[in-house]
């Protein structure tokens, strides 16, 4: 599972509330069932209580009964073993309701473990948590300590599984035991409390201050102590870092959907990128180690998955013709197991907008131990991507909630182009990316300032179709990947988007009368071929809606924008389109911010 973890333990507190409100901010991360477990020192009891669907079910069902506790973890979960039931919600629990675990990951060898230690224990859901949670139990009756127990249980899971366990053991209330393997856990310190979290936004209401965990470590939790050790268990200490989040950027505020939030913050984010790396007469500042290591490649790899693919894809037109490095683009879970021949001095670029995305550092990790050196691009400080590579650079888009991403892929185009920038010959290039930049964040403003009138072309163009197509060609057969992929992942409406000159070869097969065809034009000396490939759906009965920039605009297109230069358009060509997206969700009635069977960050391969 790549699910939300949070839990909390400190003197005179109620957790349950804290606990609720953090499973609502890690929500984008899996919504198919919810649960937690508080148990209460002072009156020496506690609770289970766990629900199907999303956590404002959970909510409701804790506040229909007296949950009280200083103590306590919660879970939200995105299936991987067994269907979404109350059943498989975590937190598991041990035969004799002494262990509570929850587990963000996938433990790879379960059946396993299962078979060789666990044959006579009668299990109650599906997952492999809950052998987990079941070792644990047979380990302390074999005479282990939780925390001896704990260690034995990580030693058996073989080296693909991961996980972020986080335990609480009944006879010691106000402890969790917490361990992490390629799933992200933090401990948040607090006065008198601390937190553990899989992502920090979760519990930015409580504290500011996280230590990070390392893979293979183990970390106990107390109201007033942490304690860290290393895989050998040896006691180990690591200073907390701060975290310069503001809560309320995690809010939505009185937008309807966090989607549409993040699509109104582009043109800030933009402006954030400009003053941050374009801050002195527009000269790029990203630091000379990444430039120096850069110029001396003779191949940039870009890896990515999602959205950051396709973002990828941008910057791989611009490294080229900005700064003459060849470049290619890869998707993680490719790449990860069938690494191509590579050039003598590859750079890797890693795109990511959580930083956590396993495929992605499955690779980092392979050409880690290559010697390669490596820069990552993400949107979360101290990400484990961030980490592990051996420069990185912020996103600066803030908190992404809504699972489809919008800001984060604008943001990765843009940090791109000052990359490519820096490394250009600047005289040569005749370009002055600073005000670039800034005409680009007032066109995706003059977008959004109008944005009622894709709400009625959503309405008659997509609504009711039940498929749709987005051509176009040169750097505009990459930002309909993107389009394609923020209408599918939201609205349901089955959609592909493909280089225009490859319709004949397939696709124009499947235009019939009314079927949707979008067109992405920026470039005039492709805008002619592009609208012959219209003509030929049209010629089969197509809806057709052209998105075009201004100097190939005629009286027929539909949406004209301002032109800006040509390997920047797409930041400006995927805001309607974004639009479009969220308009047809809307209208659809469905849940833009949680489309289904989706999660925000992706934590397992
Ligand atoms: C998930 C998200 C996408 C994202 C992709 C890659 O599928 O829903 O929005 O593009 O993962 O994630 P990353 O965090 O590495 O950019």
């Amino acid at each position: 599972m790549f699910c939300g973890i949070v839990g909390f333990t400190g003197k005179n507190y109620q957790s349950a509330p804290i606990l609720l409100k953090g499973l609502q901010k890690l929500e984008y991360r899996g919504y198919d069932s919810a649960g937690l477990f508080v148990s209460d020192q002072a009156l020496g009891t506690d609770q289970l209580v766990k629900e199907n669907g999303r956590v404002s079910e959970l909510e409701k069902l804790v506040s229909s009964k007296n949950v009280t506790g200083n103590a306590g973890i919660a879970h939200t979960r995105w299936a991987t073993h067994g269907v979404p039931s109350v059943n498989n919600a975590h937190p598991h629990v041990s035969a004799d309701g002494r262990f509570y675990l929850v587990h963000n990951g996938v433990i790879e060898n379960y059946i396993e473990l299962k078979e060789n230690y666990l044959k006579n224990v009668e299990f109650h859901s599906d997952t492999d948590t809950e052998v987990a949670v079941q070792l644990i139990d047979k380990f302390v009756k074999d005479g282990l300590t939780t925390f001896e127990a704990l260690k034995k249980l990580i030693s058996l899971l073989d080296n693909n599984s991961a996980y972020g366990f986080l335990l609480m053991d009944r006879e010691e209330p106000e402890r969790m035991y917490v361990a992490k393997q390629k799933s992200p856990l933090l401990i948040g310190i607090g006065s008198d409390f601390n937190v553990v979290t899989s992502d920090a936004v979760a519990m930015l209401d409580q504290t500011h201050d996280f230590i990070e965990l390392h893979d293979g470590e183990i970390a106990i939790v107390d109201p007033d102590n942490v304690q860290l050790f290393a895989a050998n268990g040896d006691a180990i200490s690591r200073e907390a870092f701060h975290l310069d989040i503001d809560a309320t950027e995690t809010d939505k505020g009185a937008y309807p959907f966090y989607m549409l939030k993040e699509i109104d913050e582009q043109p800030v984010v933009i402006r954030q990128l400009i003053s941050r790396y374009l801050p002195k007469d527009g000269q790029p500042q990203i630091g000379e180690g990444i430039v120096k290591d850069m110029l001396a490649a003779d191949r940039i790899y870009i890896i990515a998955a999602g959205t950051s693919y396709h973002a990828g894809l941008v910057g791989a037109r611009l490294f080229e013709r900005w700064a003459g490095i060849p470049t290619e683009v890869h998707v993680s879970s490719e790449f990860a197991y069938e690494q191509p021949l590579l050039s003598e001095k590859p750079f890797f670029i890693f795109l990511s907008q959580s930083g956590e995305t396993a495929d992605s550092r499955e690779v980092l990790q392979n050409i880690n131990a290559q010697g390669f050196k490596s820069l990552t691009l993400t949107n979360v400080e101290k990400s484990t991507l961030w980490r592990e590579a051996t420069y990185a650079l912020p996103l600066l888009a803030g908190p992404e909630i809504a699972v489809a991403s919008t800001k984060a892929y604008v943001a990765q185009v843009t940090l791109q182009a000052i990359l490519a920038y820096a490394l250009a010959d600047r005289e040569q290039l005749h370009l002055n990316l600073e005000q670039e930049l800034s005409k680009i964040a007032i066109a995706i403003q003059g977008i959004i300032d109008d944005k009622e009138q894709l709400q009625e072309v959503a309405k008659n163009l997509l609504v009711e179709s039940p498929n749709a197509f987005f051509i176009g060609r040169g750097i505009d057969s990459t930002v309909v990947l993107e389009a394609a992929l923020k209408l599918k992942e939201i609205s349901y409406v089955q959609t592909e988007g493909f280089a225009a000159g490859e319709l004949k070869h397939g696709t124009l097969a499947l235009i019939e009368e009314d079927t949707p065809v979008i067109a992405i034009m920026t470039q005039p000396r492709l805008a002619g071929l592009v609208r012959g490939n219209l003509a030929e759906t049209q010629a089969r009965g197509s809806k057709t809606y052209t998105i075009v920039t201004q100097k190939i605009a005629t009286e027929e297109d539909d949406l004209v924008l301002p032109d800006v230069n040509e390997l920047l358009t797409p930041l400006v060509s995927v805001v309607p389109a974004q639009l479009l997206a969220y308009y047809t969700s809307l209208e659809r009635g469905l849940d833009v911010d949680h489309p289904r069977n989706l999660a925000k960050s992706v934590t397992v391969q």
